[in-house]
């Protein structure tokens, strides 16, 4: 018997959550395994490099939806994913993360009665006003199969009533990327590309919109990497959000001119400056975690983490948006009086194999 599982990806963290598992469907034959981009992400170094990077299977499907309002996105693929379904009628649909092409997915799956594989489940940030947060809680309860990265997302999926036998622990996918990419990152030359000193220079990414979005919040976050970049070496890739909202509030030219600012960076090459970075500034999710796991030490200017275990257990640090905090933060890792970390459990490179076994027993079972 084969099975047929299309995986939905639509934006840059899915696309470092999908690639492990495609690798290790390859390795069974049983598993026909589809890939769907919705488009939500479609510039070159949004996309196209990290498929490559990755090694990730060409999609069998491209939606080309991107853009618009958060409705008109989830509308548009749930509509065009529908199609998908009835075409292909899979065994499963697979969705990672908490994007907006995670949610969409979920639903025209469930609307047909397919069942859906949720990979990062049970992750809560406890605000509403995330967009992520209304995608992860919405998916997890039409999912049939949550695998989840750390134990928080057990304690939450169970207030939230979701029957224990569909969860998971089999831990952090992306972390099984990261350390196939190994080799690769430790040997890029992105140093020199950017005359940057091992360690001696900081790393800051920003594009949640509760960041970017606001005239003033935008205006305080550049006087902190100003305010940072008086004290350390600093390179700030710009995501197109970022960038968009920067040059439309006017800003880029308060940008200190020590900051080199870059495009968005592939994933070897921002995998290979974290690693040689003295510390990371974020407001992603993805990066709390890549920041744990090779022990860097990570500023989270946000006021809440979905990812608990990256403070607890990691080297992760949650600022808030309060930017006097976030600075003091700043400078005890300069003065090297910050937490060393340890690596949370089960991120140890195998949990798309834990994945294939949950999901080969599901399949057979309804076989
Ligand atoms: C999305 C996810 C967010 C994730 C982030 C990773 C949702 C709700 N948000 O946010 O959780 O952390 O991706 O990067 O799904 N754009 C380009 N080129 C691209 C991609 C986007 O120019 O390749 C533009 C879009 O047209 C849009 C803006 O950037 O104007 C934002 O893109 P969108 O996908 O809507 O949300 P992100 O902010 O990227």
């Amino acid at each position: 018997m084969t099975f047929k599982i299309i995986s939905v990806v639509g934006a840059r963290p899915n696309f470092v959550k999908i690639a492990p598992l495609d690798r290790e469907f390859k390795k069974h034959p049983e598993i026909q395994h589809l890939i769907c981009h919705t488009g939500q992400h479609y510039d070159k170094n949004m996309s196209d490099d990290f498929f490559k990077q990755l090694g990730i299977t060409q999609p069998a499907y491209n939606l080309g939806i991107s853009g618009g309002s958060h409705a008109t996105q989830v509308a548009d693929i749930l509509k065009a994913f529908e199609q998908v379904l009835l075409k292909e009628n899979p065994h499963l649909v697979i969705v990672p993360g908490d994007v907006n092409s995670t949610l969409a997915a979920a639903l025209a799956a469930s609307k047909l009665g397919y069942p859906i594989a949720h990979i990062e489940a049970g992750l809560r940030s406890f605000d509403r006003t995330m967009p992520e947060e209304i995608n992860r809680l919405l998916t997890d309860q039409i999912s049939d199969l949550l695998f989840v990265t750390e134990k928080s997302a057990l304690t939450n999926l169970e207030k939230e009533g979701i029957d224990s036998s569909k969860v998971f622990f089999t831990g952090n996918i992306m972390i099984d990327s990261l350390i196939h990419q190994k080799e690769q990152i430790q040997a890029t030359e992105i140093l020199k590309q950017y005359q940057l000193e091992n360690g001696n220079f900081a790393i800051a990414t920003f594009h949640r919109p509760s960041n970017v979005d606001d005239e003033k919040k935008l205006n305080q976050l550049v006087n902190f990497i100003n305010e940072v970049s008086s004290r350390i070496q600093l390179i700030l890739p710009l995501h197109p959000r970022t960038r968009n909202r920067l040059e439309s509030f006017e800003l880029m030219a308060r940008i200190n001119n020590q900051i080199i600012l870059s495009e968005p960076l592939s994933y070897i090459s921002f995998l290979s400056l974290i690693e040689k970075a003295r510390l990371v500034i974020t407001d992603s999710g993805g990066i709390q975690e890549e920041t744990s796991f090779l022990k860097i030490p990570c500023v989270t200017v946000r006021d809440n983490t979905e990812r608990p275990v990256t403070v607890e257990v990691g080297t992760n640090y949650l600022a808030g948006t309060d930017f006097n905090n976030a600075l003091n933060i700043v400078n005890q890792i300069l003065n090297n009086q910050h937490k060393k970390g340890q690596i949370p459990e089960l991120w140890d490179g195998k949990t798309a194999e834990r994945i294939y076994q949950h999901i080969s027993h599901y399949l057979n079972l309804r076989a």
